[in-house]
This record gives structure tokens, C-alpha cells and sequence, in this order.
């Protein structure tokens, strides 16, 4: 099979169907040894093979709900913080004239990209590509409301995140406007589509930083909807709520202490956080499985059961010392030590070259989405930065908050439930 020459422009969407064949089937012949065993293997499963088709197809859009929060996130991402433009920008009100032209041309574009068509002006960068789960997600920072006059409307949500005293900041890396994030399993469709919005912008907005990250991708993982490793090694996402139960809504979603123009909308908070490898890689696995107050290979809790078990956090050692430490990481961000407040926790790994001194520099790309990043991203992050054992092998670069809208109304664009009211 894979000596066959794809056919242009399906290549891709040919053979992940494929693969779906051979998993329903149990039909080998051909494919190479690894898809072979993982469609005969245990992890190999027809779900798996549907969840890497659908990695390589358009999302569903058209809900109340921006994508990009709640789909399971694709293998590349593009984020990209813009500053309105200044010089052509004088007063509020054509500020404001200004941002609802750009969300227009944004929201229109993105909805022709994410159904996997080639934009108007849009390069012709991705012919030949599938559409690849790409998702785009429009974000707008307080500054924003306060150029273009509506410093009234700010939700209380987007109150500044507080400096935390180990934070090493780079203003460089953090702040702006407005944020696009960008998701995608194809790394072509991802860059093209980031290409494209930078252009449409480019009266109105400049980029003021952009992060690229990356995640195990659908066609390498045995289950790709496994939970995924960062590169420290651990299962990261393991406590995320549940896409679609109750959880999940109270802890992602604007409640009714937002402005109405939220509603359907999330809050957003993007911290790059640096890795010290060096350091961390030093420790024994079981030194590292304490920092975290979880297995490593597993992603069980250090009390026992499997990667799912709820932890113990009473349950201790004979000589009465936990067996998930005081100062873990999850112990200090579990819901139970925080009234019970969760986050969406919706990350990428990133790996940025080298740094002036010849060191990788390599990380998290943090990103979540919750309903109060007061109570939820600030109030959890105050503890960690104090007391985490992870904060030795950590370091916080950047950071920025963003109210993230709800969906464009039918024909209309993403915000405009803020800027027509
Ligand atoms: C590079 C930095 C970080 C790394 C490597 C990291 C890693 C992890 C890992 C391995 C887990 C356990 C598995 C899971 O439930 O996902 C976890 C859980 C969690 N982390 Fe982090 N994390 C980092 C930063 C943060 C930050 C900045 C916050 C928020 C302020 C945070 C909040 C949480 C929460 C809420 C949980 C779930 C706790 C639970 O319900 O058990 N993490 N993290």
C-alpha cells in the first residue's frame, strides 16, 4: 500500500483511511511494521484509527463556543500576541473601527481555513494538505478595551495577574491586545495559516510575540487520546475535567459573574514556562515522582490505583510521612486544597534553540482556559510559586491574560457581541 503514489492533494486522507481499514479489518499487508502492530497490538483499536482520521479532517464549527478550547488539541501550535497599531489608531472610536474591521477579516478567513479552503490572498501555501483539525481562537487582552474606549466594559476577570516573586518575566514574551491561537496536526497548516492572519492584520494590528509549540502527534501515538507527556516525561492533563460533563462547564466556561458579552466565552491565561532539564534529569525517577506526587510511567498517584484513581492524599507511610508529598505538585494544585476550583489546562511543549549562554531552551507553554483566572490560574499559582517542589526545575518567562469571546454570532464576527452593544 504505501508503494502506491498518493494521489495529489488526498495522499494524507487516503492513507489514514487506510489505516482505518486495516484496523477494522485485521488486514496487514503492506503496511509498514509499527502501524502494523499497533492495529494488531493491544493499544490498537478502530477508535484509535477514527481519532487519527479525524486529526487529519476539518472541525465542526458553529457552535456558541470558539474552537480550540474544548477539541483535543492537535500536534502544532502557533500563538501569536498582536498590539493594535498605534500610528494609524489616534482616537478610541477609530480604534475601535480599526478592531471590529480586523475581527471581521479574521473571523471570515479563519472560518475558510478551518474548513480546509485556500483564503483569498491566502499564498496557496497549503494545497495538497488536509485541513488537520485546524482551529483558531481569538483572544482579547484588557488593553484592548482600554485603546478603543471601552475601559468601562473590562470584565473583572481580566484583572492583571499579580507578579509572583520567583516570576523572571520578559516583557518581550508577554501582554497585548489581542491573541490567535492557533492549533493544528500539520505544522504547514499551522505556519500558513498564522502567515495569513499577519497579513489580513497588518494595517491594523503588529505581532507583539509569537510561541510555537508542539504535542505527540495522532499518527505517532499507540492512542491518541492517551494522555500526553511533557518533556520533563510526565503524563500532563491526567486531572483535566472532562470535556462535557458538568465539571468541565463550571470550571472552563464565563458564568453569570461575567459581562453578557462573555457569555459562552472563557478566560485564557499564557505563561511560558522554561524547563531545567539539566537539573531535572539528574534526579532518580523516584525523586522526580515525588516532585510531582505522581508515577512517571503510569501517571498514578503516589497513594495507589492506576493513572484515574482519585489521589489519597491522607494516605502516609508507616513511619507517617504522605505518601504524596506536602510540598507535590498536585497535592498543592489538586481542587481539594483550592475550594475546589479546576482549570483547563490546554499546553504545548515548546523547544526554542538555544539561549545566549549555548542552553536549550526548552519548556511548557502553558495555557488555560477557566471561567475566573483570579480564583483559578492566580490563586493556584500563588501557592506553587511558593511552595512547589517543581519551582526548582521552573522558571516563568512569560505571561498573559485574554478574555476569550464567545462564538461569532451567524454572519457576524468574534466579538461582536462586545463591540455592537
Ligand atoms: C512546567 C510547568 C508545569 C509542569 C511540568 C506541570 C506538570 C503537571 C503534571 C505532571 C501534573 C499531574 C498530571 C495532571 O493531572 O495533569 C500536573 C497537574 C496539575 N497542574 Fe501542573 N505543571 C506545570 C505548571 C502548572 C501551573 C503553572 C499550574 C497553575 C497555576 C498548574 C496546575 C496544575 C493543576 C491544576 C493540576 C491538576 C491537579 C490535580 O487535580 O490533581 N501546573 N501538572
Amino acid at each position: 500500500m504505501m508503494s502506491e503514489p498518493p494521489v495529489r492533494g488526498l495522499g494524507r486522507r487516503a492513507f489514514l483511511g487506510r489505516v482505518g481499514l486495516v484496523g477494522a479489518g485485521g488486514i496487514a499487508g503492506g503496511v509498514t511494521g509499527a502501524l502494523v502492530e499497533r492495529t494488531a497490538g493491544p493499544h490498537g483499536s478502530s477508535a484509535s484509527d477514527r481519532e487519527r482520521t479525524r486529526a487529519v479532517a476539518a472541525v465542526r464549527t458553529g457552535g456558541s463556543r470558539q474552537p480550540g478550547i474544548v477539541e483535543r488539541p492537535p500536534a502544532h501550535l502557533v500563538f501569536t500576541s498582536y498590539d493594535l497599531t498605534d500610528d494609524v489608531v489616534p482616537s478610541p472610536a477609530q480604534a475601535l473601527a480599526g478592531l471590529r474591521s480586523l475581527l471581521t477579516a479574521w473571523t471570515r478567513c479563519a472560518g475558510t481555513l478551518m474548513a480546509g479552503e485556500q483564503p483569498a490572498g491566502g499564498g496557496q501555501r497549503t494545497l495538497g494538505l488536509a485541513p488537520s483539525a485546524l482551529t483558531v481562537t481569538f483572544g482579547l487582552g484588557a488593553s484592548a478595551l482600554r485603546r478603543t474606549g471601552l475601559a468601562g466594559r473590562i470584565p473583572p476577570q481580566l484583572a492583571p495577574i499579580p507578579a509572583f516573586p520567583h516570576d523572571q518575566l520578559d516583557a518581550a514574551r508577554g501582554g497585548g491586545d489581542l491573541a490567535v491561537q492557533i492549533c493544528a496536526e500539520d505544522p504547514m497548516v499551522a505556519a500558513s495559516a498564522a502567515r495569513t492572519l499577519d497579513v489580513l492584520a497588518r494595517r491594523q494590528a503588529s505581532p507583539r510575540w509569537r510561541q510555537q509549540g508542539f504535542r505527540q502527534s495522532a499518527a505517532a501515538a499507540d492512542d491518541p487520546n492517551a494522555t500526553p507527556r511533557n518533556l520533563m516525561g510526565q503524563l500532563d492533563g491526567t486531572d483535566n475535567p472532562a470535556t462535557g460533563t458538568a465539571l468541565f462547564d463550571v470550571a472552563v466556561w464565563a458564568d453569570a459573574s461575567s459581562p453578557a458579552w462573555m457569555a459562552g466565552g472563557s478566560y485564557l491565561v499564557a505563561r511560558r514556562i522554561r524547563m531545567e532539564l539539566d537539573r531535572w534529569d539528574l534526579l532518580t525517577v523516584d525523586a522526580q515522582e515525588k516532585v510531582i506526587g505522581r508515577r512517571k510511567l503510569s501517571g498514578a498517584p503516589l497513594s495507589g490505583g492506576g493513572e484515574h484513581t482519585d489521589p489519597d492524599f491522607l494516605a502516609h507511610t508507616a513511619d507517617g510521612s504522605p505518601l504524596i508529598p506536602a510540598n507535590s505538585h498536585v497535592r498543592l494544585s489538586h481542587p481539594q486544597f483550592n475550594n475546589g476550583v479546576r482549570m483547563l489546562r490546554r499546553g504545548y511543549s515548546y523547544q526554542d534553540g538555544l539561549d545566549a549562554d549555548g542552553q536549550p531552551d526548552v519548556g511548557l507553554f502553558f495555557l488555560a482556559y477557566q471561567a475566573d483566572p483570579r480564583t483559578a490560574f492566580t490563586a493556584v499559582q500563588r501557592k506553587l510559586d511558593r511552595l512547589d517542589a517543581l519551582s526548582a526545575f521552573v522558571r516563568h518567562t512569560g505571561s498573559a491574560l485574554f478574555a476569550v469571546p464567545p462564538a461569532a454570532p451567524a454572519g457576524g464576527y468574534v466579538g461582536q457581541q462586545l463591540l455592537e452593544s
